[in-house]
């Protein structure tokens, strides 16, 4: 039976990062995405690299490196290569106007950092993913271990003014330990349910000191693949 969190929805993955292939061209400098649906992809990706398709990839994750590199996909760094052509990667949510919630896990920044370096971002991702109203998936922000009781503090005032449902914030813990990222950084998820000004709300959280980014991903991506267990149901892509 096809379920959000089960068969289905590894299925719907697949079928999203089979259709993700077909924008991957000959030489060209990919970013590849951190988490389930992307590691689908980079799963679909090796075997093409190992039929002799040449690519430069840059991994958003130590995790979505270690898995391409098994996979033998040629990988190199952002600063060697100073820009992408495209980056796939999927989402947490996905809006009509192809805003992201993205962090779930908890790759946000590097996943930030590669996105907007290249020409393209193509999100892939399940039926679930699609909302209408970003904000029921608790929003990762990144900030600075040091002082973060603080600097959650602080986020906690500015959400006063803002205009979400929710204002419950969490520290992410791993194994009872604050999860760290690849750049030892902690993780606040923040349990809006609603996000009614995303544009707003990115740039109050970036203004808190010791805030290193929210995983609020606007005017980023390019298109969406969006597929259920049946294939792809949609592909969204961005006007102008
Ligand atoms: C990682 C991410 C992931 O892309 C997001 O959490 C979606 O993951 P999955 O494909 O496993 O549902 O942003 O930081």
């Amino acid at each position: 039976m096809a379920t959000e969190h089960g068969v289905g929805a590894d299925a719907a993955k697949r079928f999203a990062a089979e259709k993700a292939l077909e924008f991957v061209e000959p030489n060209m400098k990919l970013g590849l995405g951190t988490g389930s649906t992307a590691a689908a992809f980079v799963d679909l990706l090796g075997a093409r690299c190992r039929d002799g398709l040449n690519l430069t990839c840059v991994p958003t994750s130590v995790v979505t490196g270690r898995q391409a590199e098994r996979a033998g996909v040629p990988l190199t760094t952002l600063d060697a290569v100073g820009w992408l052509d495209l980056t796939i990667d999927g989402a947490d949510e996905v809006d009509p106007n192809l805003e992201l919630i993205k962090g779930g896990g908890g790759a946000l920044l590097i996943e930030k950092i590669v996105a907007s370096a290249s020409d393209r971002m193509i999100v892939i991702a399940d039926a679930s993913k699609r909302v209408d109203t970003l904000g029921a998936f608790p929003l990762p922000v990144e900030v600075t271990p040091f002082a973060w009781e603080t600097t959650r503090a602080v986020i906690e005032q500015v959400l006063e003014s803002c205009d979400v449902d929710g204002r419950e914030t969490k520290l992410r813990l791993a194994r009872d330990e604050p999860f760290l990222t690849d750049e030892g950084n902690m993780i606040i998820d923040l349990h809006l349910k609603r996000i009614g000004d995303p544009n707003a709300l990115s740039y109050a959280l970036n203004a808190v000191p010791g805030v290193i980014d929210s995983g609020l991903f606007l005017s980023i991506a390019d298109a969406a693949i969006i597929a259920d267990e049946s294939g792809v149901i949609e592909v969204m892509m961005r006007e102008g």
